[in-house]
């Protein structure tokens, strides 16, 4: 299939590129574009079959939900039964944001988006050019993120282009996204609202307006018996070709033992890489080092962590040695990929 790349600095000036990305997807087309978090892969969300051509592109399980994206509060009505006040109260203050929330579905969402559940999750991004396109497109949008399925998800165009050059009609060059993580996933359906995902919008940010939220068990707990209640939380994901093994505690620690670790496994003849963070990376002689971003700024390493994954590809390391954060904040979102990313490798020192 032909891909077309667009560059879209301005949406004032570029607004017939991205007028054409909305006639794509009206067309049942495939269209990359950026968002907050990462680069989504959009559909047309309400037309079964070009939904399925995101399947096929990305080459993800059927059993895995989609999040269906909006450009306004308001086109949420027809999609779900009902908004619960907090839901309208969340939406007031994180919308346009990092954060998707679960509803009951209406008639209006084909099965293919849900993966047959009676719940369906929405989120209005904060990114002018896919707030725009959804509008333009005159639906809500369909899209996972723009990786090939169990990679690291896109925070760049270069990465979307690595992964789905050939297999989507259109890609929106919007820069590089901000967030660099995907959005919290937050399931307001049952008792206790409940954080599927953790993304961007805390815990600590949701509990102003929900106090008695909680995470998921499966994202605090290191139990394999226990079910995620979202179906993408159980694939391992983010995954980097080598191995990798995530060191968490006292940071003094962490580094000494990293570098005995290292040490070993160069020993032995393995291509180590190692993922540190600004205030650490001067501390290690390997040769590849990367920092992820700053302790005193953990923004900064969601921003990064996906980029640094890829790029340790690209060095073909056998192994990476990373860093691990405090759980606090953006740290749990940032511990949660890691996990993932590491299959779970997590030492405590
Ligand atoms: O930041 C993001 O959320 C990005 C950008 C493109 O918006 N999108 C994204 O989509 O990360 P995706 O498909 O890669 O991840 C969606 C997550 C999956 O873990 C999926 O299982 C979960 O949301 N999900 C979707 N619908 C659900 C539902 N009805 N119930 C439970 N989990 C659901
Ligand atoms: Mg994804």
């Amino acid at each position: 299939m032909e891909t077309k790349i667009v560059k879209v600095n301005n949406i004032n000036s570029e607004r017939k590129l991205i007028m054409e990305g909305a006639k794509y997807i009206k067309e049942g087309k495939l269209v990359v574009f950026p968002t907050e978090t990462v680069y989504g892969l959009g559909a047309n969300g309400l037309d079964e079959e070009a939904v399925l051509k995101i399947f096929h592109a990305k080459g993800r399980p059927q059993d895995n939900p989609l999040i269906l994206h909006v450009s306004s509060m308001k086109e949420v009505k027809s999609l779900v039964k009902s908004i619960s006040t907090e839901a309208e109260r969340l939406m007031e203050k994180y919308w346009p944001g990092p954060l998707t929330m679960l509803f009951q579905r209406s008639d209006a969402i084909p099965d293919i988006i849900t993966a047959g559940l009676d719940t369906v999750a929405i989120r209005m991004p904060n990114n002018s050019i896919a707030l725009k396109l959804i509008e333009m497109s005159g639906v809500p949008i369909a899209a996972p993120s723009a990786n090939t399925s169990g990679k690291p998800s896109p925070t760049s165009v270069q990465h979307v282009i690595e992964d789905l050059y050939g297999k989507v009609d259109m890609i929106i060059d919007g820069g590089a996204t901000g967030v660099g993580l995907e959005s919290t996933v937050l399931d307001l359906t049952g008792n206790i609202p409940m954080i599927l995902r953790p993304g961007g919008i805390t815990l600590e940010d949701l509990q102003y307006i929900i106090p008695n939220v909680e995470f998921d068990l499966s994202i605090i707990k290191d139990n394999e018996n226990i079910i995620p209640k979202s179906p993408g939380q159980k694939y391992r994901h983010y995954a980097p070709k080598a191995d990798m093994i995530v060191f968490t505690g006292e940071v003094d620690n962490i580094v000494n033992t990293i570098k005995e670790k290292s040490n070993e496994l160069t020993k032995q003849g393995k291509s180590v890489g190692i993922m540190a963070t600004d205030e650490t990376k001067d501390r290690y002689d390997e040769e590849i080092v990367i920092s992820v971003g700053s302790r005193k700024n953990k923004e900064t390493i969601a921003h990064n962590l996906f980029n640094a994954i890829r790029l340790f590809d690209k060095k073909n390391v056998d192994i990476i040695l990373s860093e691990g954060v405090e759980l606090s904040h953006i740290g749990i979102a940032i511990m949660n990929r890691l996990k993932k990313a590491s299959g779970g490798n997590i030492i405590e020192v």
